[in-house]
């Protein structure tokens, strides 16, 4: 990934070829059985087929996958190709059933994919987990199809080991605008606050995500890799499975949103990722935030509908122009 020209506006994180020598020497690489404490808060730069032995048994609260879905991408030159159904589903059986293993026994699993790898994800999930939802949220960005419904969601699944399991509903409500501000006989509003930002009522948030905004070039968390989600998806599923101080694990790490979001909130995280270069995205992020702890979308504990505006602009915290130049500056 070289470094490219961008407009002054592009918030766009990048890596010079300095930042990679200085950030790879934080990266882990796994050749022997490793404990806890060893991985705890790192990001291990490997296969996952060669890290995998290697691992800590039953001391995941949390698995969060990402793998690349059953279509045809380029990860930096490492290409992805699309196969038959029961080919991605070999494939996905290929690691899954060795990292059973790092689960505690009160732990909880995602798994994302597209309508093509989901029939797979099922299909694996309900053979070792009780399987609890599918979400599917929408996803703003899209190429229109000439003769085809245009591709516009995605799914994650829902499993956990066992019926004992985290879910803290009152962490992940979203807040959404008023349309109806009905008020009781005393003229009280029934079930929403009255704010200077105008009315909002909490819900409870459904299997159906409407409110995520992919990452684009004028957002602070973006990267150049290529499926990179949302901090805010990973912050639904963060606060809702994990409690602070559990340990969160992305065996598909790419830019490291599930680490960097972990560490926002509180959690010990550990990643594994093949290719060095978004490995090292994912360790210049994880020390981003350090000074930057926001996630757009999310504030004071609520989610916010998409694009109303009204998140916070910044959080920045003991931060010096020197650190201020070296994360935040555009590239
Ligand atoms: C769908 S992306 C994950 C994106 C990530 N959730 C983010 O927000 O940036 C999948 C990642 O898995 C990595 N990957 C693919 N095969 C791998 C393997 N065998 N071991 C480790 N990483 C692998 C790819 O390089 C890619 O970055």
């Amino acid at each position: 990934m070289p470094e490219k020209e961008r407009s002054s506006l592009n918030k766009t994180i990048s890596l010079s070829q300095k930042e990679i020598e200085r950030l790879s020497k934080n990266l882990k690489h796994l050749n022997a059985p490793t404990k806890v404490k060893e991985i705890k808060n790192t990001t291990i730069h490997q296969d996952l087929f060669s890290a995998i032995k290697f691992l800590p048994e039953n001391f995941v609260d949390l698995l969060f996958i990402d793998p690349p879905y059953n279509l045809t991408k380029d990860f930096n030159g490492n290409a992805f190709k699309q196969m038959s159904i029961s080919s991605y589903t070999e494939w996905l059986e290929s690691w899954f059933s060795s990292l059973t293993k790092i689960l505690k026994p009160t732990a909880s699993i995602y798994v994302c994919g597209d309508w093509q790898s989901s029939t797979s994800i099922h299909t694996i999930l309900e053979k070792y987990f009780t399987i609890r939802n599918r979400i599917t949220w929408e996803r703003e960005k899209g190429r229109g199809a000439k003769a085809n419904w245009k591709n516009s969601s995605e799914d994650i699944w829902f499993a956990t080991v066992s019926d004992e399991f985290t879910f803290n509903i009152e962490d992940v409500k979203l807040k959404r605008k008023v349309i109806a501000p009905y008020v009781d006989d005393e003229g009280k509003a029934k079930d929403w606050n009255s704010t200077d930002d105008g009315n909002f009522r909490l819900t409870h948030p459904s299997n159906i995500w409407t409110d995520l905004t992919v990452p684009f070039w004028s957002m602070a968390e973006n990267t150049d890799h290529p499926t990179q989600k949302p901090e805010k998806l990973l912050a639904k599923i963060i606060l809702a499975s994990s409690n602070k101080g559990d340990f969160v694990f992305d065996p598909f790490l790419g830019s490291g949103t599930t680490s960097v979001v972990a560490k926002k909130l509180g959690r010990n995280y550990c990643g594994i990722e093949k290719d060095k270069t978004y490995a090292c995205l994912a360790e210049k992020r994880i020390e981003m935030a350090n000074y930057d702890n926001s996630i757009q979308g999310y504030e004071d504990g609520v989610f916010f509908e998409r694009n109303t505006g009204l998140t916070r602009t910044k959080s920045k915290k003991n931060i010096t122009p020197a650190q201020e130049e070296m994360f935040f500056s555009k590239s």
